[in-house]
């Protein structure tokens, strides 16, 4: 069994998604939600979780919204839990986004794109330990 690091953006925590989008996490079969934080994350944070996109055009704004309010992070744990949350998200642009998935439903701007979800099982070990630090 899998767990993965999950990102509400803050977009989500301001429009009132939070509920919405936890509650299609949880209703899959076999899931569950082993961790969960609300916080403003702080830049030298970010600057971790984001690092393979240090140097691009889209870096610096992408931080600042990052840290514009309050960000539920949370760890999901079940089956096939990376590949399936990333699948539940739809992708990066939400315009691009099937209705039905999480941006598809409620996104139009690439950046305000309301979720994030490790990409693999190693980027999940490495973004578990970045936001949840005490756990093992
Ligand atoms: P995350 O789940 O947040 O990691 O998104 P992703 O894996 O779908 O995308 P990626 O890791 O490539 O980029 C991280 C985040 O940067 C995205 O979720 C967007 O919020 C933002 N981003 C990525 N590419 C672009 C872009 O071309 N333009 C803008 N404005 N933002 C981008
Ligand atoms: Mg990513």
């Amino acid at each position: 069994t899998q767990r993965t690091l999950v990102l509400l953006k803050p977009d989500a925590v301001r429009r009132g998604l939070v509920g919405e989008i936890i509650g299609r996490i949880e209703a899959k079969a076999g899931w569950s939600i082993t961790a969960l934080e609300l916080r403003t994350l702080d830049r030298d944070t970010l600057a971790d979780h984001y690092a393979e996109h240090e140097g691009r055009p889209f870096y610096a704004p992408l931080m600042d919204f990052m840290v514009s309010g309050p960000s539920v992070a949370m760890i999901v744990e079940g089956e096939r839990v990376i590949e399936g949350v990333r699948a539940l998200s739809g992708p990066t642009d939400p315009i691009a986004a099937a209705p039905g998935s999480i941006r598809g439903d409620f996104g139009t701007i690439v950046r305000e794109n309301l979720i994030h979800a490790s990409d693999s099982e190693a980027s999940a070990e490495r973004e578990m330990k970045i936001f949840f630090p005490g756990l093992s």
